[in-house]
């Protein structure tokens, strides 16, 4: 099976071994991606090897990504593989979710389930083999919180020294404590998500660090196993829809990258269209798609939002994410930091919840129904991208009537749900209960 690295500029396409270390193209400074000759792959007998691997002991058959690696054979040793058993995550059905995004069902993907309770541990497990294969040593990231908490764990349980570099005061303690626990050396910068990145690249190349923010292929490739999955649950039955929260438009770029190659070695019969939503005060993928290549793309630069998973104002990904959406005929939508909130709780009434990125999809899907976009009767897969538990302050300042937004106003308790303080009496709680 040859595998190689290939730039994703369709004027460029130059190649590079697959062992290279390259983030970016020498040549046109484009985007990387893995290819692959896939050869006469035959889908039928695939499908049933992997059905056939849920049953097994073996811990890459465990795994909800290594399970699906004849999709991506980019590792040449199962050794340098380290899983904490990653994927396996489950489709939900949230009959209130449904209701209050117009629609008649909807079901959610739910990447919480994950060991370090986000969609970032099916990447990271991809982006740490390689590590490992290539020899490194140290592995860095700058991270809105989930990516650093995914390489903490992962680095450190395959040998690795985790570097982590954090925008000061702008990440969640769930996601901090994480990786403070997972033993990774981590830095506070006093910058924002997008200048840290500019500054950890600096710092990779000169110390010869490893970088393990989406950019790198690798991590795309092991995040392609999130909707190889999501297929195999749905026993292969293509949804209408897809759709994902955006930030770095890492996640939405593997989607689009599985999706295609699903498409072309026959595992499905057609593409879903792709919806990605963005918060409103961090939106640039959303300004430039809807001026329709009337304007350049331009990076936000004082990105803001509650929703600090997407506090981003220049994704590096946002050449393949938009190929994406337009090959699969998608759209983009935003959505304030009230919706975020209330489809927030929403997704919580379900017996659900999430963290408040993954619930700009059902903020999103609520817009787009109203529009007339998504049918009501559409086959809608949402994907929930991080655990309730990531971010518990935010959850009791909404439903305790105490969370601002970025513009110091209030967002109002919608569906609030506040604690209330009694008195150690029998008779007053049973009257408060009945
Ligand atoms: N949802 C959550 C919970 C995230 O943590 C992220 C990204 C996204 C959505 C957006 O995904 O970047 O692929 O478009 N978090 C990154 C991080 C940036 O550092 O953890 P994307």
């Amino acid at each position: 099976m040859q595998s190689h690295l290939a730039c994703f500029n369709p004027a460029c396409r130059a190649r590079y071994d697959i062992t290279t270390v390259l983030y970016n193209c020498p040549k046109c400074d484009g985007l990387l991606e893995a290819r692959y000759d896939f050869g006469d792959l035959d889908a039928e007998s695939l499908k049933k090897t992997w059905r056939e691997r849920r049953m097994s002991n073996a811990p890459l058959c465990q795994s909800g990504v290594w399970r699906y690696r004849e999709l991506f054979p980019f590792v040449d040793d199962d050794r340098h593989i380290v899983t904490l058993r990653e994927g396996n995550t489950p489709l939900l059905e949230g009959p209130r979710a449904a209701e209050y995004g117009g629609l008649a069902r909807i079901t959610f993907k739910h990447q919480g389930f994950n060991p370090t309770g986000s969609f970032k541990d099916n990447g990271m497990t991809g982006g740490v083999a390689q590590a490992r294969r290539l020899g490194m040593k140290r592995v860095a990231c700058v991270s809105t919180g989930n990516t650093s908490a995914s390489m903490a764990a992962y680095a450190s349980a395959g040998g690795l020294e985790p570097l982590i570099f954090i925008p000061h005061g702008n990440i969640s303690y769930g996601k901090l404590a994480q990786a403070l626990e997972y033993g990774a050396k981590t830095f506070q910068v006093e910058a924002n998500f997008d200048q840290i990145l500019a500054l950890v690249r600096v710092l990779a190349e000169r110390l010869g660090i490893y970088l393990l923010n989406s950019i790198n292929p690798f991590r795309i490739e092991g995040q392609k196993s999130i909707v190889i999955e999501m297929m195999d649950q749905r026993d292969w039955r293509v949804p209408d829809w897809i759709v994902l929260p955006g930030g770095n438009l890492g996640n939405v770029s593997a989607f689009g990258k599985g999706l295609r190659e699903m498409h072309e070695l026959g595992f499905i019969d057609r593409l879903p269209r792709l919806a990605v939503v963005q918060a409103q005060g961090a939106s640039p993928f959303y300004e430039y798609m809807c001026a329709q290549g009337k304007k350049p793309f331009r990076a936000q630069e004082h990105p803001e939002t509650l929703a600090t998973a997407i506090k981003i104002g220049d994704p590096v990904s946002w050449p393949k994410a938009q190929f994406e959406i337009e090959t699969t005929n998608g759209v983009v939508e935003r959505v304030t930091e009230q919706e975020i909130a209330d489809a927030k709780a929403i997704i919580g009434q379900c017996g659900i919840g999430c963290e408040p990125a993954s619930a700009a999809t059902l903020a999103g899907i609520r817009k787009l129904t109203a529009n007339g976009v998504i049918s009501r009767g559409a086959d809608v897969v949402a994907v929930l991208t991080g655990n309730v538990l990531k971010d518990p302050d935010y959850i009791y300042r909404y439903h305790t009537g105490q969370l601002k937004a970025p513009d110091d106003s209030m967002i109002k308790a919608t569906f609030g749900n506040a604690p209330v303080v009694v008195p150690n009496d029998a008779e007053r709680i049973a009257e408060l209960i009945s």
